[in-house]
């Protein structure tokens, strides 16, 4: 089987920051694999912007080194790799000063779609957005494309959105959530809206109490400085894991269009209840002297949690009485992202009373090994008796899907493409993002005002105990991580 692919108008493509590592590291190598696919044509330009003084044939070189880092070699074709460092041209320009725009400007085409991709640091959207426009850059239907941190709380996110719109229409700004692209995730909505085996009962009626957990092995250390900023609940919670919960939480748009699920996702966000001392747990991982959350962040003193859980209640008419528990944490025992749905218990049971009935579970895994897997009760093979017991409705998408979900894009393939294509609907709309702020200023808020230090866990673990609590005083237990 193979993918369906329709190669995207030709395209000039802005890069600001083309030297960092995140387009270095994700932007070029994605680049390369779209038109490896034939989605991204031959005569797309992508324009490389950075401060540093070098030549289009260098930065070619930097490109094919970026390449060479972090693909797989058997994907670089010698004649295609060619090809593709012939779309880049550069600019060496310092964007706080007037230097050069006008050699940007002679670069790109008028008939061409033409997208601004930030990806610098958030204190320069602003500016940025300010000269694209002031030089004439934009035209009305140029994208410009930014990426988290989006704010770091309510205020700021609402001056950053001010700062853009002053130049840019809300159809012109595309904000980058990588979660949102992403296979599964997508999938939660196909899943959801077109079968009819669930809608029925995705409520609180049937539905006991909904997990989401995005734990990862590695630590922060190489990005203390940031991280010891913003902690697990900004990095995390307020977008990915929030984009999470509103794609499981959200009423059925009438219709798959960019507005209509961004218009459901915010009522989500809007319904989120608030959250007392006792159902959120912090902490900091641990797993020696040397080696723990206060050494990686260069300070001992750090009030700023690498785990956080939460439970949440989300209080409108279809999820009044479903707790939903959310967890995410550095130096976790496994890295796994899923969606737990938790279904209640039957509300009787035909079978004698030596059979505890599992409740069923509906596990919307999102990596490693992307798959939906189903706890559903069967007979135990044998004679003996009726006796019931749990097996898993088990299907990976690369054992079901085969070359179609290998050769599926990545997050930033998918959503670069879907920048050039004009199609919002993975990306998260401006009061969205104020929206999500809101609510997490909420939490840090509560955090902080308890006076609570985030508590030591064992790096490598499940998380702090006092996480395990959390469900076990509802009566509950977490998934194993
Ligand atoms: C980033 C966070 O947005 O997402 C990181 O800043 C985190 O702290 C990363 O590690 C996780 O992304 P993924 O795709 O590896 O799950």
């Amino acid at each position: 089987m193979v993918s369906r692919i329709i190669q995207v108008r030709s395209f000039d493509l802005v890069v600001f920051g083309a030297t960092g590592d995140l387009a270095c590291r994700k932007i070029f190598p994605s680049l390369y694999n779209r038109l490896m696919a034939g989605q991204m044509p031959k005569d797309a330009m992508v324009i490389g912007v950075a401060r540093q003084e070098m030549s289009t044939s260098e930065f070619r070189e930097l490109i094919n080194q970026s390449l060479s880092k972090y693909l797989d070699s058997s994907l670089l074709r010698e004649d295609l790799v060619k090809i593709f460092l012939e779309c880049f041209k550069y600019i060496a320009l310092n964007v706080k000063s007037d230097d050069n725009w006008s050699a940007l400007k002679s670069l790109v085409r008028p008939e061409k779609v033409r997208a601004f991709y930030l990806s610098v640091a958030p204190e320069l959207f602003g500016k940025i957005a300010f000269k694209i426009s002031e030089t004439g850059l934009a035209t009305k239907a140029s994208r410009i494309v930014i990426e988290k941190p989006l704010g770091t709380d309510q205020d700021s996110a609402k001056e950053l959105n001010d700062a853009l719109r002053k130049y840019f229409r809300e159809e012109q700004i595309y904000r980058i959530d990588h979660y949102l692209g992403k296979e599964t995730v997508q999938n939660l909505m196909a899943l959801r809206f077109s079968n009819v085996l669930f809608e029925p009962l995705w409520n609180s009626k049937f539905i006991d109490h909904v997990q989401i957990t995005v734990a990862e092995k590695i630590g922060v250390s190489g990005r203390g400085m940031y991280y010891n900023k913003s902690g697990a609940i900004r990095d995390m919670v307020q977008n990915h894991i929030m984009q999470l919960l509103c794609l499981t939480a959200m009423e059925p748009p009438s219709r798959f269009i960019p507005d209509m699920v961004r218009d459901e996702k915010l009522k989500v966000i809007k319904s989120l209840g608030p959250v007392n001392d006792s159902e959120i747990v912090r902490g900091q991982y641990w797993k020696n002297a040397n080696e723990n959350y206060f050494f990686d962040v260069h300070d001992q003193k750090s009030r700023v949690e690498s785990y956080v859980a939460l439970k949440v209640s989300i209080n409108n008419l279809r999820w009044a009485g479903t707790p939903f528990y959310l967890r995410t944490g550095k130096h976790m025992k496994n890295q796994l992202s899923e969606i737990a749905i938790v279904f209640k218990n039957l509300p009787h049971s035909i079978f004698d009373a030596q059979n505890s009935i599992a409740q069923n579970k509906l596990i919307i895994r999102l990596q490693p090994n992307d798959g939906i897997n189903l706890k559903t009760n069967i007979k135990d093979p044998g004679p003996g008796g009726m006796r019931i017991t749990s097996v898993p409705l088990d299907m990976t998408f690369a054992d079901a899907l085969g070359a179609k979900n290998r050769d599926a894009p990545d997050a930033y393939e998918r959503l670069i493409m879907d920048v050039i294509r004009g199609d919002q609907t993975l990306f998260m709309r401006g009061d969205e993002v104020e929206e999500a702020w809101k609510w997490i200023d909420m939490v840090v808020k509560q955090c902080s005002s308890s006076g609570k230090r985030p508590i030591k866990y064992i790096s490598y673990s499940q998380g702090p105990e006092d996480a395990e609590q959390l469900l076990v005083s509802d009566g509950r237990k977490w998934r194993n991580i």
